[in-house]
């Protein structure tokens, strides 16, 4: 298909059809995305967990995401690009929060930034970036920057105090403003009960079919990893298999001189190889 014109955010925020959004980090994954017709681009913190090899996303600096946007928003020019606020960026307080994100508009070309969780802070944060103009979208469930205060990396939203709490902070960060939220590893039901009690679009991972789009992370659509899936992901490709296969040839036909061949190598023009004898 080809790519269309990037979205505009009253277009995201009344789609016609569930929204697409994929995660990218560089200028090729942003190439397949804008390629395939997504409807946004994450450049999220994932970026720590799949390609900067991080235990953590708690350990993704600024710089980090400044320098993988940049990429990104070279390789998918006309895709709306939301790029995390990573871990550190927001929770010193609400001007740095939109210092942070004004870099990532100004120096890698974001369209939108995305923080985690909905504390006073948080909720604080996103009332000072949108109120500058820098749309904001929310993130509430699982919050991986600070799994470790979760327990871990566990499903959220199970008992009534949590399921209230996933419900209420959804709430309170469309009132401060965000123009959408992402639902992560939350029971389906109370994906849809949160989808038709705020306006704003939901976009699930691990949060059922109902929402109003649904994001998943490049490296698992593709099957990078090969190795058990976490149940919210579907692998729509074997990619680490192709990849291995792949350099196995290569090394062999190396070993056995059966690479380069012929038609891989450059011929000289006639008679100066014997001038060099
Ligand atoms: O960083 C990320 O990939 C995300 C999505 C899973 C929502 O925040
Ligand atoms: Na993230």
């Amino acid at each position: 298909a080809p790519p269309r014109k990037k979205l505009s955010l009253p277009q995201l925020m009344s789609p016609a059809a569930p929204l697409v959004m994929v995660t990218a980090y560089d200028h090729a994954q942003a190439r397949h995305a804008e390629g395939a017709g997504v409807d946004l681009i994450l450049v999220g913190d994932s970026l720590g967990n799949v390609v900067l090899g991080y235990d953590s996303t708690a350990q993704v600096t600024l710089a980090d995401m400044l320098h993988h946007a940049r990429a990104v928003r070279r390789g998918a020019p006309q895709t709306f690009m939301v790029v995390d606020l990573p871990f550190g960026t927001y929770q010193l307080g609400t001007e740095e929060a939109l210092r942070a994100a004004v870099q990532l508009v100004q120096e890698a070309g974001a369209d939108a930034v995305k923080l985690e969780g909905a504390a006073p802070n948080d909720l604080a944060c996103v009332r000072r970036i949108s109120a500058a103009g820098i749309p904001v979208m929310g993130h509430v469930g699982l919050l991986p920057q600070t799994a470790t205060a979760q327990g871990g990396l566990k499903v959220q939203g199970k008992d009534e105090a949590s399921a209230r709490r996933t419900l209420e902070g959804a709430a309170a960060l469309q009132e401060a403003g965000a123009f959408s939220v992402v639902l992560e590893a939350i029971p389906a039901a109370l994906a849809a009960l949160i989808t038709e009690r705020i306006q704003i679009p939901t976009i699930g991972i691990g949060a059922g079919v109902e929402c109003d789009g649904q994001v998943l992370v490049y490296h698992d659509i593709l099957g990078v990893y090969e190795g058990p899936v976490m149940k919210m992901v579907r692998r729509y490709a074997e990619v680490g298999q192709i990849s291995r296969e792949a350099l196995s040839r290569y090394a062999a036909e190396v070993r056995e001189r059966s690479f380069p061949a012929e038609a891989n190598s450059f011929g000289m023009t006639d008679g100066v190889l014997e001038k060099l004898y």
